[in-house]
């Protein structure tokens, strides 16, 4: 029996659940709200397209009630408020810090063992400060922006490239931030073909503009947050958990030296499995990518200090 909870059954919550459920990822997927009925609607409204979609998965909505999660083998974090059109995901951080700390402790109680996966915004930060106050192994502890944000990258290539997105590869590091995103336009390749081969310079440099600035791009068409792609990045980290896949997915993780950082949760290239995060791929940078890494670092860095104390 495999068992997921999404705390937080607002539009990235609940797809990333849907998600699930629909790909097999979990035997049951709980969701829980702080909102009376939401979760319990949108489980239900999920379960009546079990028989259309053959879907097996048993998912289950509950309000507040924390006990309904208990065992799960990973957590996911999506509480807190979404932005709003031209606001920075930074200025999330008063709000969001509280319930996030209030959210750790609460599944901690239930599931002492599982890995949890932060959604949260600003996501860095929440995932820096559930290290803080959950003390659990540093691997038990993972951060969803780079899965979303290379996926982001991917599509940008793609639509430029006039490519199946399924044959394109690239990664982002970096915070999960406007300004600090790194898309690694120098491992972006079309079918294992780097990209300058189809694609000029300005086109590429365009594309990883476009990329840094992806979510708030939707911010500003949807007048919140996007959540079908935020929801599926949420999905793919808690399948390469679940089924030990072993996938290299750039995810929030906490540095200790990896990088030339420390002390600080941002995106890598980490390998998943059981475990949670098991291993850091720690690739050589060249000087360029070396110091807008340092520079979104201290940006991260400076975000981590505002935390409440
Ligand atoms: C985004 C939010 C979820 O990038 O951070 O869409």
């Amino acid at each position: 029996m495999s068992k997921v909870t999404v705390v937080g059954a607002g539009n990235v919550g609940a797809t990333a659940a849907n998600v699930m459920a629909l790909r097999g990822v979990a035997d049951e997927v709980v969701m829980i709200d702080i909102k009376e009925g939401v979760s319990e609607g949108k489980a239900m409204d999920m379960m009546q397209t079990a028989n259309m979609l053959d879907m097996n998965t048993c998912i289950k909505g509950v309000t507040n009630d924390y006990s309904a999660t208990a065992n799960s083998d990973v957590v996911v974090i999506t509480s807190g408020i979404p932005r709003k059109p031209g606001m920075t995901r930074e200025e999330l951080i008063g709000v969001n810090a509280g319930i996030v700390k209030q959210v750790t402790e609460s599944v901690l109680k239930h599931s002492p063992n599982a890995v949890i996966v932060c959604v949260s915004n600003p996501m860095d930060t929440m995932t820096y400060l559930i290290h803080k106050i959950s003390g659990l192994p540093k691997n038990r502890i993972i951060g969803m922006g780079g899965a979303l944000d290379s996926s982001r990258f991917k599509y940008y290539l793609s639509q430029a490239l006039k490519a199946n997105p399924n044959e394109v590869e690239g990664f982002v590091i970096g915070g999960h931030g406007d300004t600090t995103m790194i898309p690694m336009k120098r491992f972006a390749t079309l079918r294992g073909i780097p990209v300058e081969k189809f694609l000029d310079k300005e086109t590429i440099d365009k594309i990883v503009a476009d990329t840094m600035v992806g979510g708030a791009t939707l911010t500003k068409l949807l007048g919140t947050s996007a959540w079908y792609a935020p929801g599926a990045a949420a999905a793919e980290v808690v399948e390469a958990v679940i089924h030990d896949e072993k996938a290299i997915i750039p995810c929030s993780a906490l540095l200790d030296g990896e990088y030339g950082e420390k002390d600080l949760c941002i995106g890598v290239l980490c390998q998943l499995g059981k475990g949670g995060i098991e291993k850091i791929i720690d690739i050589e940078l060249n000087e360029e990518e070396k110091a807008l890494f340092h520079k979104s670092a201290e940006a991260v860095k400076a975000t981590n200090a505002a935390l409440p104390a």
